[in-house]
């Protein structure tokens, strides 16, 4: 028997900053996806994903928590294994950066540039943003701040060794532009690499730091730690054993035929990922895709910034497949994706529930009831059968093509053009009709078959999207192990003529939209609440006499601006107006809030303290904030109010 080819795809190797969420969900999905479809074409598969567990911003994170470092990202594993299982996620290997197999390897790995002259010693001095750490140029900085999350950066110097990414240049550009390559998909990044970052110059690469301890030691010089990107984007070489004995699947696998990834680092995949590899004389990726964000009421949605659906929840509510469905339905190639639940809704109730499962059940339910389950040996196939039938034909190489090219939306709408021209074929021949004429059984017989083909073929196709309920629709319209396999979706009449089915659940009930919405609202309401349990509350103050509380001047105020004060991680500077001309007020908050989620914002402020001077700026007066789990929340007034209105 011939060896099986391999056939190796990534995702990236998640941040456990925070919990996962539903954007994480998309790349490993769809590279679910992919594997599951190269498996079924009998390749050898190695499904890679993972966590990056190193840096500053976990470091932060551990010690606000009051636990270590590992401590900490140990918890978030376990979260994004239990997600990657609800999903349904097939991947072979998991890797951790923490993982000492992969320390080892990195150490390495740096070792190895640093002998060969690609790494050399010398100061850093940069824009650099804490929570993307991430080192910017003042050209890439937009309005001066980080251009990949909009937040303030900061001056930075300190002693590091450096990759020399700039030799690279000319090489990375061929690599590119290679028309026969096809290195980088979409297109338009590419053009987004050579313009913003090779035409600009490439910098050499920071790749040690000082700052912070929680990272991967160099070697040959205490005290430096092995900064983010070589440590990260080594992942893809050393989860196959490069530089260390635990595994051995290095000459097999490697190189990797796809990179999967958001559009946000690409660059790193694209530059100085292939310019490490160069410099340590392997060969390169096959493949780099980098596909839009799920966006969340404009932005990224993202761990920083609230607001997440929790995966969890939606896959409990609506089922697995559902939810896999929406989202690799909902993604354009290249393009964001608004997420809404709504949205989600509509999709599983037209076409899930409308369109696939209703044909799934019409036609069973026709057979129990015309046939008793079985339907004839004898088919009476007529000329006009073949615009459904050859429409389905087209399918299977579409439809591979489409996913393998991660265009998987794109499969996706093909295969339910097909499933509603199937339910117009069932309008069309009226079965109810037939079924009254004695003389038109053996047709009556082959309009069913036609439609179970058509399901089968269909629901073959769909079964690396939707793994868990394509067996179900196997099992209801009575097809075997045979007539499920790849092959077998490109072939006509692959189901037995007198075929039996079997009548099941509905696959996919309806949503009542407003009703689940309004569920939805309330759960998380309640969810929120929930933080605040287990706090115990402040005590109960002392009396105090209602003159005493008549001095204060409470009053109301709109939030007309909002900025983090420079050097300071607490303080937040506010222009109000407070119907009065205006005034600025200094308020402590600023670890609970994005500032920009204040502006516009009705707010509740003590007007008559004297004015104070903090980190050099004047604040005129004391904004009111509630204590909201571990922090706080300000108090908000109805957005109408009058600036300036008086409370008491
Ligand atoms: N640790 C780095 C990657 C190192 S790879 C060698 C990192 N981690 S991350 O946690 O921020 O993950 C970013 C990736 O998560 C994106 O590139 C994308 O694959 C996925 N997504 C996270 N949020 C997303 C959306 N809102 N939308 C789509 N994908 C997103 O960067």
């Amino acid at each position: 028997m011939s060896e099986k080819k391999p056939y190796y795809i990534t995702t990236p190797i998640y941040y456990p900053s925070g919990n996962p969420h539903i954007g994480h969900c998309y790349t490993t999905l769809a590279c679910d996806v992919v594997a599951r479809l190269k498996r079924m074409q009998g390749y050898d598969v190695m499904f890679l994903t993972g966590l990056d567990e190193h840096g500053q911003k976990i470091e932060k994170k551990a010690e606000e928590a009051g636990i270590t470092p590992q401590a900490y990202v140990d918890e978030i594993a376990a979260k994004f294994v239990k997600l990657w299982e609800t999903m349904g996620i097939t991947y072979d290997r998991f890797i951790r950066t923490t993982d000492s197999y992969h320390v080892e390897s990195v150490q390495h790995i740096f070792e190895e540039l640093y002998k060969k002259g690609y790494i050399y010693k010398s100061e850093y001095k940069g824009k650099y943003c804490t929570p993307c750490e991430s080192f910017w140029t003042e050209s890439q900085l937009v309005n001066g701040k980080c251009p990949d999350c909009g937040r303030d950066v900061t001056d930075a110097s300190e002693e590091a060794y450096f990759f020399k990414l700039s030799e690279f240049a000319p090489r990375l550009e061929a690599l590119l532009l290679d028309e026969e390559k096809n290195f980088l998909e979409p297109k338009s990044r590419v053009n987004e690499m050579i313009n913003n970052f090779i035409k600009p110059g490439l910098q050499d690469l920071c790749v040690s730091r000082t700052s912070f301890k929680w990272g991967i030691p160099v070697t040959f010089d205490e005290g430096h730690i092995v900064y983010v990107w070589v440590d990260a984007l080594s992942n893809y070489i050393t989860a196959l054993g490069y530089q260390n004995g635990t595994y051995n699947d290095f000459e097999k696998y490697w190189p990797a035929d796809v990179h999967v990834m958001a559009k946000e680092i690409v660059r790193f995949h694209t530059l100085i990922w292939p310019a490490m590899l160069m410099a340590l004389d392997l060969p390169l990726p096959k493949k780099v895709y980098g596909h839009g964000w799920i966006t969340f009421s404009g932005g990224k949605m993202s761990k920083s910034s609230g607001n997440v659906i929790d995966p969890f929840v939606l896959v409990d509510r609506y089922g697995i497949d559902s939810i896999r469905y929406h989202l690799l339905r909902e993604m354009p190639f290249g393009s964001d994706m608004p997420y809404t639940n709504e949205a989600m809704f509509n999709r599983i109730n037209c076409d899930l529930a409308n369109d696939l499962g209703n044909l799934v059940s019409r036609t069973v339910a026709m057979v129990d009831k015309y046939f008793a389950g079985t339907l004839l040996e004898e088919q009476q196939v007529i000329d006009s059968d073949e615009e459904l039938l050859a429409m389905t034909d087209k399918l299977y190489d579409a439809v591979i093509s489409d996913y393998e090219t991660l265009h998987i939306s794109d499969g996706l709408e093909k295969i339910f053009r097909v499933i509603a021209r199937a339910n117009k074929f069932i309008d069309e021949n009226e079965p109810w009709k037939l079924a009254k004429d004695d003389s038109m059984k053996v047709r009556l017989s082959t309009v069913l078959y036609i439609l179970l083909d058509t399901i089968r073929r269909c629901t073959i196709l769909l079964s690396p999207v939707m793994p868990h309920i394509a067996p179900e629709i196997f099992e209801q319209i009575g097809a075997c192990e045979k007539c499920t396999a790849l092959e077998a979706a490109n072939v006509r009449f692959e189901l037995k003529k007198d075929i039996t089915v079997k009548k099941g659940r509905v696959l996919f009930p309806r949503i009542d939209i407003e009703k689940e919405i309004a569920e939805l609202e309330a759960l998380s309401a309640g969810e929120k609440k929930e933080e605040d349990d287990g706090q115990p509350l402040e005590p109960l103050k002392e009396n105090c006499v209602f003159d005493d509380f008549m001095k204060l001047d409470l009053r109301a105020g709109k939030v007309l601006s909002c900025e983090k004060v420079k050097k300071s991680d607490k303080l937040l500077c506010f222009q109000i107006d407070d119907g009065f001309g205006g005034r600025q007020i200094l308020s402590g908050i600023a670890k609970y809030y994005e500032p920009e989620e204040l502006v516009g914002k009705m707010i509740a402020f003590v007007a008559n303290f004297p004015a104070r001077k903090m980190m050099g700026l004047e604040s005129n007066g004391m904004i009111l904030s509630c204590k909201f789990g571990d922090g706080y929340k300000v108090v908000e007034l109805d957005p109408n109010t009058k600036p300036g209105s008086d409370i008491g």
